[in-house]
């Protein structure tokens, strides 16, 4: 009935695309959910907890915690302490959407207030690995002890602990705000192939004013003292008329999957409604092939005007995009307003939901928006309210902390932490805080000795465990 009622609500063919990757669990959880505020709100408390009947937000069941053991306390009630029995009030399936929504952690999984994450900072040791750098943002390295660094100011960099050389001729990138040259990728045929990719603010060449976020690639050819940018090609901008005034929300990180596709987020550029607009680059994560064609199998081609290259929309800020390399599962963490920061696992046509839900408010701590679900809108994972300020995401594959292998690792620049996040599949089963206070986080990413390396505001620190 729902996804009947959903489908007339579809403007566009392809959002059949959309329909389709929802889940059938998502959508009874959605069900759910107002069934849960209907009968249940009133003792558990709104999402799950809060209320004076125990909460169902964590994973202590008093009563047993499988679905049936679930289902069962909801028939039958529990008489002598006041847990009322459904079964004559709610339908079988009824009481199925209501574990689903159960299960999904109600309107989504909030995680634990930042000061009780607990740290495994006294555990490693850090060290500088490369100082004197102005606003590092993107760290990637291409041999045993070297990297290529982004300079938010403009500057690509071959960076190694004893030697540092700057890669010339790289494309102009507009140094304002939140914007700069960003992040660096190589192919995953760097190897044979030599392609280097950058994404940076780009200036419009009518209005000095209106800016962009824009994706190329090249190699870095002559001599390895003296490195030029060479075969330079655009793979992703915007329409001139899309240019936007402001320095906010560039998005911007660079990841591949294994079956030759490239991903990155363009953030709202602070226009917030335009993260709904097919017609708009912002507030959108783009699927592209490596020289920059549309894939035939993107979501939205069939809609007139709309990107071709939209992979998903409803997306804020995305500052952290990453394919894992075991699930192959699209990772990415987004800035929310004040509060709401969010850790998604991001479809093909799936609609994330900003600014039409959040769980973040507007930063006077007015109401942004009174939803935190709709129906045909995504939840996070995960969020973090209050907001740590989410920049830079990579998954741990090294062997000197082998029990954090496949482990999230999400830099942060309000809370100057990186996160550590134990996921399982698309589900988030928990996180630690790795550093702490350190400085604003922009980028992680493991290196091919197996450490940690986080580029703070001057510098990039190495993590390994401690000896
Ligand atoms: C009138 C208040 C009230 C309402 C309404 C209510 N519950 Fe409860 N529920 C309780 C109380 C009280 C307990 C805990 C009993 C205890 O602590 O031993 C409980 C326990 C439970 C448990 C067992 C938790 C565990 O730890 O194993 C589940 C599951 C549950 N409720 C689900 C629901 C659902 C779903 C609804 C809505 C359909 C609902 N409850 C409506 C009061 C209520």
């Amino acid at each position: 009935m729902t996804r009947v009622l959903f489908l007339t609500t579809c403007l566009f063919a392809a959002c059949q695309g959309a329909v389709e990757q929802k889940t059938e669990i998502g959508l009874a959880a959605d069900r759910g959910r107002a069934i849960y505020s209907d009968y249940c709100a009133s003792c558990h408390g709104a999402n799950l907890s809060g209320g004076q009947a125990p909460s169902m937000a964590d994973s202590n069941w008093e009563y047993g915690g499988t679905d049936d053991d679930i289902r069962s306390v909801i028939n039958a009630g529990i008489e002598d302490v006041g847990m009322p029995a459904f079964g004559n009030v709610l339908q079988n399936d009824q009481v199925s959407d209501l574990v689903a929504y159960i299960r999904r952690g109600g309107d989504g999984k909030s995680t634990p207030p930042t000061d009780s994450v607990p740290s495994v900072q006294d555990q490693v040791q850090i060290e500088t690995w490369a100082d004197n750098l102005e606003e590092p943002w993107g760290i990637h390295f291409i041999g045993p002890v070297t990297a290529l660094v982004t300079e938010k100011t403009g500057k690509l960099w071959l960076v190694s602990p004893d030697n540092r050389v700057e890669v010339k001729g790289v494309p102009a990138s507009a140094n304002v705000g939140q914007g700069g040259l960003l992040d660096v990728a190589v192919d995953p045929d760097y190897a044979t192939n030599g392609w280097v990719y950058l994404s940076f603010a780009h200036t419009s060449e009518s209005d000095p004013d209106l800016l962009m976020t824009k994706l190329v690639r090249g190699k870095i050819g002559g001599a390895s003292e003296e490195p030029i940018w060479t075969n330079g090609q655009t793979l992703f901008e915007a329409k001139p008329e899309h240019y936007l005034k402001g320095g906010r929300h560039f998005g911007s990180r660079i990841t591949f999957d294994k079956n030759g596709y490239l991903y990155f987020g363009v953030g709202d550029r602070g226009y917030k409604d335009m993260a709904q607009d097919l017609t708009k680059p912002n507030g959108k994560i783009h699927r592209i092939f490596r020289d920059g064609s549309i894939p035939g199998d993107n979501p939205f081609l069939g809609i007139e005007g709309a990107y071709p290259s939209i992979y998903s929309h409803g997306n804020r800020n995305p500052q952290g995009t990453i394919i894992h390399p075991e699930t192959q599962v699209l990772w990415e963490t987004e800035h929310g307003p004040k509060g709401g920061d969010e850790l998604n696992a991001i479809k093909s046509g799936v609609n994330y939901g900003w600014p039409k839900i959040s769980y973040g408010r507007n930063y006077d701590g007015t109401v942004l928006t009174p939803h935190t679900a709709l129906p045909d809108m995504a939840q996070p994972v995960s969020q973090w309210t209050p907001s740590i300020a989410v920049c830079g995401l990579d998954v741990y594959t090294g062997n000197l902390f082998p029990e954090w292998n496949g482990h999230l690792m999400a830099g942060a620049l309000a809370h100057e932490t990186v996160r550590l996040i134990k996921v399982e599949g698309e589900a988030y089963i928990s996180e630690v805080s790795l550093i702490k206070d350190k400085g604003r986080v922009r980028d992680v990413t493991t290196g091919p000795d197996g450490a940690i390396y986080v580029a703070l505001p001057t510098k990039i620190v190495r993590i390994s465990p401690k000896t």
